[in-house]
């Protein structure tokens, strides 16, 4: 079984670069108060640069909240749900959130409630968001992962394609759309030997009881060998939004 925290630890390395773009842009560093949406286990929080004001962080989640403490102990934890926010209206300079929206079952009214706590003027960032149905596999024996993958995530509950419609849920959602696009660096691109075998830990676990352990193990060969040969291109496009509140 694999660590969430390694996986959510993964994927911050992933958008280090653009955090530390949007975060300059937006005026992380003179904010009042900042809030993560759908923080997990603290991995974003604790990388909040220390100049900037505790982070306020909720998750739904109990015990993801309790190791949140851990990995970031300034931040200013709640238990609740992104749909309907427990704060006041424009109470936040930044309300972010990072690999969430996919997993919230109505990303809209997150969205709603992200621009409704945070205040005129102020900024809300979707910082990560995977679109699967655009994954890329080389060689080609190995498109069925993405596929496996993609039907996996479905049946966790989450959205694989939401990254897709991002910037079309900000502007749904009533933000001013100041920029989008796609992360220059993504899931699958430039893995290191130890991400691929998290990769792979993510794979079977969420892979077990749907695909036979044979096939999957056969696949596991392939995938090494085309990492070996340089033949092998993984890449999950995923994308950004950031809107301000009018
Ligand atoms: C993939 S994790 C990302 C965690 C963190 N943002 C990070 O990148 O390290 C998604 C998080 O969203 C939380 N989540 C899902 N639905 C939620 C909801 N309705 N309200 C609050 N949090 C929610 C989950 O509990 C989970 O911790």
């Amino acid at each position: 079984m694999f660590d969430p925290h390694a996986r959510f630890r993964q994927q911050a390395r992933w958008t280090r670069a653009l955090r530390d773009y949007l975060f300059r842009e937006t005026g992380l560093r003179s904010a009042r108060r900042i809030l993560e949406v759908g923080c997990g286990t603290g991995a974003i929080l604790a990388d909040v640069p220390p100049e900037a004001p505790p982070p306020h962080g909720l998750d739904l989640n109990l015990s993801r909240l309790l190791r949140a403490r851990i990995h970031a102990p300034a931040a200013l934890l709640t238990c609740g749900d992104a749909r309907a926010l427990p704060y006041p209206s424009h109470t936040f300079d930044i309300t972010f959130c990072h690999f969430t929206l996919m997993w919230v079952p109505n990303p809209l009214q997150t969205l709603r409630e992200m621009r409704r706590v945070t205040r005129r003027g102020g900024h809300v960032l979707a910082l990560a968001e995977p679109d699967y149905s655009r994954r890329v596999d080389e060689p080609p024996e190995l498109a069925p992962l993405g596929r496996w993958q993609a039907d996996a995530l479905r049946r966790q509950g989450a959205d694989p394609t939401l990254g897709g419609r991002l910037a079309d849920l900000f502007v749904q959602a009533g933000l001013r759309l100041v920029e989008t696009g796609e992360l220059a660096q993504g899931p699958g691109d430039a893995l290191t030997p130890e991400e691929r075998e998290l990769e792979w830990a993510v794979l079977e676990a969420d892979l077990a009881g749907f695909v036979p352990a044979e096939t999957l193990s056969r696949l596991k060969k392939l995938d090494e060998l085309a990492w070996a040969s340089g033949e092998r291109v993984l890449h999950v496009p995923t994308f950004f939004a950031w809107g301000r509140v009018p």
